[in-house]
């Protein structure tokens, strides 16, 4: 049975994925206020960047003295210091919380919530830590590698092809399984393809901002993909080479220099299989439709090593399965 600690916490989960594609480089908060004798009082979250942090939005719905001998959930150590909202221990304190409970500590190292809070005789506790930073994995890793966060999506026949030999694609998977690739796009700062995929398949892919990696400025301007958007086209000429093909971690600081903090690959199995092999992608999307190509010929979704033993594959963890249709959505996290 979950512990009252775990039930509040799970639900400060929630409230923080609310947040999700809105509040980058901040990570997802949720917060949730217990009276004295236990009673919910008010729930808050992150609800975009630059607004007030989740403490912030569930404190300021209370009066003064309603919360006082209470506890306050929070999955993220409160913040300490003057960002673009005053620091959340401050308004803890003045609301004489008697006990927060965190999920994690933050990564930041401008933050020094727990200190002070203690120091001001709050009692400070943790509960599910390894699954409040499974949820700010992005905001980990965009804060402590100065990275963006990287997710690869494919759509894959269930023996691993992408396309025909010819390059026929059009479609693998079903309208809802590609209507659910648009909202996915949309939580994420920036779209990157390569040359090959906007020559072959001639995509919009509709998003704010998209990076092409086009070594040698093939595709022609006219292409779908460049008519919306703000477009940064990754050449040979604004990037180092790495054995003679685009840099990609070079691609990736410069984007985080941008102000990108995730990026949503979508592309074949030459790319896939390159990062896969440099270690630049974080996780997988892979749509699976019910479809056997048979055909040793067609492209594969990742195609980026000469492997001999079974032991040199990548390992993921799985994290969430779906069914949309007649297809199924694999998210798995690159171990
Ligand atoms: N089912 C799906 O989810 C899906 C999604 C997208 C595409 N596709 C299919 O994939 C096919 C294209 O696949 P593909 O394997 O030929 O191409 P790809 O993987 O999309 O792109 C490979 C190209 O990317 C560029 N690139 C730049 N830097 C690179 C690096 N460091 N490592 C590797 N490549 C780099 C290179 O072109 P330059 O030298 O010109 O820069 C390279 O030829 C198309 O038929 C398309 O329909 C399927």
């Amino acid at each position: 049975m979950l512990s009252r600690d775990e039930k509040y916490m799970r639900m400060c989960f929630a409230l923080a994925k609310k947040g999700f594609g809105r509040v980058a480089p901040n990570p997802m908060v949720g917060c949730v206020v217990l009276d004295k004798d236990g009673n919910l009082i008010s729930k808050g979250y992150h609800k975009k960047y630059g607004e007030n942090h989740a403490e912030r939005d569930a404190l300021l719905k209370l009066k003064n003295n309603e919360a006082e001998g209470g506890t306050l959930y929070v999955n993220l150590e409160p913040c300490s210091h003057f960002g673009k909202t005053p620091p959340c221990v401050d308004l803890i304190i003045e609301h004489k919380l008697k006990r927060v409970v965190i999920g994690m500590k933050d990564v930041n190292p401008k933050v020094n919530g727990i200190t002070k809070l203690k120091n001001a005789g709050i009692e400070v506790d943790y509960v599910l830590e390894e699954e409040a930073e499974f949820l700010n994995r992005m905001f980990i890793k965009t804060m402590t590698k100065k990275m963006p966060y990287v997710v690869l999506k494919t759509a894959s026949t269930m023996d691993g092809k992408i396309a025909s030999k010819t390059g026929s694609s059009k479609w693998i998977t079903s309208d809802a399984a590609r209507k659910e690739v648009y909202s996915m796009r949309k939580k994420f700062d920036c779209i990157m393809t390569s040359s090959n995929t906007v020559i072959a398949d001639n995509p919009s892919m509709e998003h704010k901002f998209k990076c092409v990696l086009d070594n040698d400025l093939r595709t022609s301007k006219d292409a779908k993909i460049y008519q919306q958007g703000e477009i940064y086209i990754a050449s040979k000429e604004n990037t180092p080479l790495k054995n003679n093909q685009l840099d990609i971690e070079a691609v990736l600081k410069n984007l985080y220099s941008k102000g990108i903090y995730s990026v949503f690959v979508e592309c074949g199995g030459t790319l896939a299989g390159s990062m896969l092999k440099d270690n630049l992608i974080d996780e997988v999307y892979q749509f699976i439709a019910p479809k056997i190509l048979n055909d040793n010929n067609g492209l594969s979704c990742f195609n980026g090593a000469d492997i001999e033993e079974i032991s040199q594959a990548k390992n993921l963890k799985i994290y969430e399965l779906k069914q949309i249709e007649k297809d199924i959505l694999i998210k798995a996290i690159v171990l």
